[in-house]
Order: structure tokens, then sequence, then C-alpha cells
């Protein structure tokens, strides 16, 4: 599959069959991340890869996040408090580490329900360091139909809104 078809393809998966993900294919996603463009190249981040299943357990609390204690790895991105970009530089990052995940045949899937001070606590994160987000990673077991999206013409605005 070309990049683009990566890309329009792509789906959020939250089943994940029970696979590890090899250490060669877990090492480019993490590149991915790391090779991200960042605001001023400062790189305001850092990810806590969490594969042990007592801690992904733990992390799965919430009503749209039970999956991770299935996933083979959830990425925690992390980014620093003081850099006003961090936030989007690591969202980029983690979005780099997607579209290198599904690259690999490993699907994905965002996460925004989490409680900051507990997974902070639980994974030993630094005061000066905010959870942006999560994603967990596994081999699909499920195929999701396409969601709906919002057409082009809907959302583009050329040269005016
Ligand atoms: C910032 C962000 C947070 C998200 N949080 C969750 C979440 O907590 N739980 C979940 O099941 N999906 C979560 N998602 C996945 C979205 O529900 C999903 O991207 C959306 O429904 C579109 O589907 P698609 O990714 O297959 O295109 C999140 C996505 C993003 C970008």
């Amino acid at each position: 599959m070309s990049l683009l078809e990566v890309i329009f393809k792509r789906r959020s998966i939250r089943r994940y069959r029970s696979e590890q993900i090899p250490d060669d294919v877990l090492k480019n996603i993490l590149e991915a991340g790391r090779l991200a463009p960042s605001a001023d190249n400062a790189q305001p981040w850092h990810f806590v890869v969490v594969t042990e299943p007592k801690i992904k357990e733990k992390l799965s609390t919430g009503i749209w996040n039970r999956f991770i204690k299935d996933s083979a790895v959830t990425i925690v991105g992390c980014g620093y408090t003081d850099n006003e970009w961090s936030t989007i530089d690591v969202t980029i990052a983690l979005e780099n580490m997607v579209i290198a995940a599904e690259t690999q045949g490993i699907g994905s899937c965002w996460i925004g329900d989490f409680k900051e001070e507990e997974v902070k606590e639980l994974l030993g994160i630094p005061e000066n360091l905010k959870v942006v987000a999560l994603v967990s990673f596994g081999y699909p077991a499920e195929k999701p139909s396409p969601p709906r999206k919002k057409s082009l013409e809907t959302i583009v605005h050329y040269n005016k809104f």
C-alpha cells in the first residue's frame, strides 16, 4: 500500500489480537515519533511505552479506554509544561507513530479518556510534564466500517472562508 492508501484506509482499532509487536517494528514506530517536526526543533516530549499487563489494566479504568488492557503496547505522550508548543508537538509525534504503525499492519487508537493525575502517579511521570494523550497499538482483531467524515466541500475554503 502507498502511504496515501495507508492514510486513507486507517481506522481506529479498539480490538486487538494477542500477538506482541516485534521489537524492530516497535522501534520503527518510536523512531517515527522521534523524527517528527517540532516548534524550534525543541522536541519537548517524552513517551512512556507501556507493555506490562498489570499497568495496562490499571490504565483501562475509563468508559472509553477499556481496550488498553488488550493492546500490545500503549504509548503515553508527555510534553514539557513550560513549552507553549508541546501539546501540538507531542500530538504530531504520536500521529507519526500511528501512521508508522499502520504501514506495518498495526492498528491503533487515540485515547483522550484518561485522568492525568492518575496516569502521572501510576507511571511516575515528573511534575514538569503533562500527559497529552495515550495511543494504544496492536494487531487488529476487527475491521471497522468507515465512520462518517465531513466532505471537503464542507470544511475547505479557498482564499476566503
Ligand atoms: C484526540 C483524540 C482522542 C480520542 N479519544 C478516544 C478515546 O478516549 N476512546 C476511543 O475509543 N477513541 C478515541 N478517539 C478515536 C476517535 O473516536 C476516532 O478517531 C474517530 O471516531 C474517527 O474514527 P477513525 O479514527 O476510525 O477515523 C480519539 C481520537 C482523538 C484524535
